[in-house]
């Protein structure tokens, strides 16, 4: 069974960025985003379940589910968030096992926005955690959603503090330079998995 890495922070902070440079060094990557998504896709169980309990109401025209919709429902709503939660939270879990136990590799990168948020570092055997400036996640956030700076200020506030995550760190990628930079330091950190997991087995 391969070791699970959880990859975390802010947003915008470069999370995409690093897990697509572990996957050039030919580590998997599990996305806890696209198995949320997976689990509720069209036909399946939770989909029918979701169905049932808020109606056809919940869909989109195109006969999937409204995530934003859902969103806000359970937002504003915590006896629906935790029945959501209730119907989710085994079959993400279940999936995320499912994925990683199919690699055969000495370790896993597991991208995990909400790691800290949801009490899932004990899920891995090592958290890394990214550091990125304010200023500079407002500024790629601005780039690249191409969103106002007001909003992209209230998402990163939105968000438990960066303090709060560096505390559950094993590991940190500080992600303030270029990208030449951070290739480097991704680099490093996976020689250093590839030695501590390998003498650990
Ligand atoms: N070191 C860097 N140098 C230049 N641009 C960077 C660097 N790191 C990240 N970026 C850019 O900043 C933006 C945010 O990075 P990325 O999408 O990887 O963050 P993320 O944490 O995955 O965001 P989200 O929380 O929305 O999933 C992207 O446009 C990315 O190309
Ligand atoms: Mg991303």
């Amino acid at each position: 069974m391969s070791y699970v890495v959880a990859l975390s922070g802010g947003v915008a902070s470069g999370k995409s960025t690093i897990a697509d440079l572990f996957s050039k060094l030919g580590v998997p990557i599990i996305d806890a985003d696209m198995i949320a998504r997976q689990v509720v896709q069209v036909g399946t169980e939770a989909f029918n379940q979701i169905v049932m309990h808020f109606s056809q109401e919940i869909l989109l025209a195109n006969g999937e589910l409204d995530r934003s919709q859902l969103r806000e429902i359970i937002f504003n709503n915590d006896h629906e968030r935790l029945w959501l939660n209730h119907l989710l939270h085994p079959l993400i879990q279940q999936e995320t096992q499912k994925q990683i136990a199919m690699q055969s590799t000495t370790y896993v990168i597991w991208v995990v926005p909400l790691l800290v948020e949801n009490n899932l570092h004990t899920l891995a055997d090592r958290v890394l955690i990214i550091d990125a400036p304010v200023p500079l996640q407002v500024a790629r956030l601005v780039k690249r959603d191409n969103i106002s700076e007001t909003l992209a200020k209230k998402m990163i506030m939105s968000q438990v503090s960066l303090k709060k995550r560096l505390s559950y760190a094993d590991d940190i990628i500080v992600n303030d330079g270029n990208l030449a930079l951070l290739t480097a330091q991704v680099n490093l950190l996976h020689r250093k998995y590839l030695d501590n997991f390998n003498s650990k087995i």
